[in-house]
């Protein structure tokens, strides 16, 4: 199973601790057994249902999200000659576990994904967090997930929340209609 994960997300081999990369890797493999998806579920599951056929799935956007981070991080490590301080496996299993709420956000209907009955009560910053919180994570992780997207936007985020959201909306914002 953690196998069949690392393949289709392989950034998850860049949490250095051990323990972390597991718990985060759980988070993901009980959240789809949960939803009932299976890894053929995941490679058709669109990242979004707010674009009409955005032609990227979730895992791209994970990815893509977790890349953009990382980069982010780096860049002000370089600039800010370690001024701006960035924990990497915090920002790393955050990335990876934005949107595990999506797993509970959405329903297949038809050959169809649409919005689940849970997703429309508690979309998936909310559920990814509630969920994410039984598996022992730093409450640092827990708070990326949960102010990822506008629901943290009164909160004040820390500095891996804030590389999150920015890294999210660049992805979600360039394939808007
Ligand atoms: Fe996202």
């Amino acid at each position: 199973m953690s196998n069949a994960l690392l393949e289709v997300m392989p950034e998850f081999k860049d949490i250095k601790d051990a323990g972390l990369r597991d718990k985060a890797m759980t988070v993901w493999t009980e959240a789809m057994a949960v939803g009932r998806w299976t890894f053929d579920d995941l490679r058709d599951m669109p990242f979004t249902l707010l674009i009409k056929e955005p032609g990227v799935s979730l895992v791209s956007h994970t990815r893509a999200v977790t890349r953009t981070a990382m980069n982010i991080a780096q860049v002000l490590d370089e600039a800010y000659k370690g001024k701006v301080k960035v924990n990497w496996d915090t920002l790393l299993a955050g990335a990876l576990l934005h949107d595990v709420g999506k797993m509970f956000e959405y329903k297949r209907e038809g050959g169809r994904f649409v919005q689940s009955e849970n997703g429309r009560l508690l979309r998936h910053p909310v559920s990814g967090a509630a969920f994410a919180s039984r598996f022992d994570l730093p409450p640092e992780i827990i708070h990326i997930i949960a102010a990822h997207s506008k629901e943290g936007d009164g909160l004040r985020r820390t500095i891996e929340a804030v590389i999150v959201n920015h890294a999210d909306f660049v992805n979600f914002d360039a394939l808007k209609e």
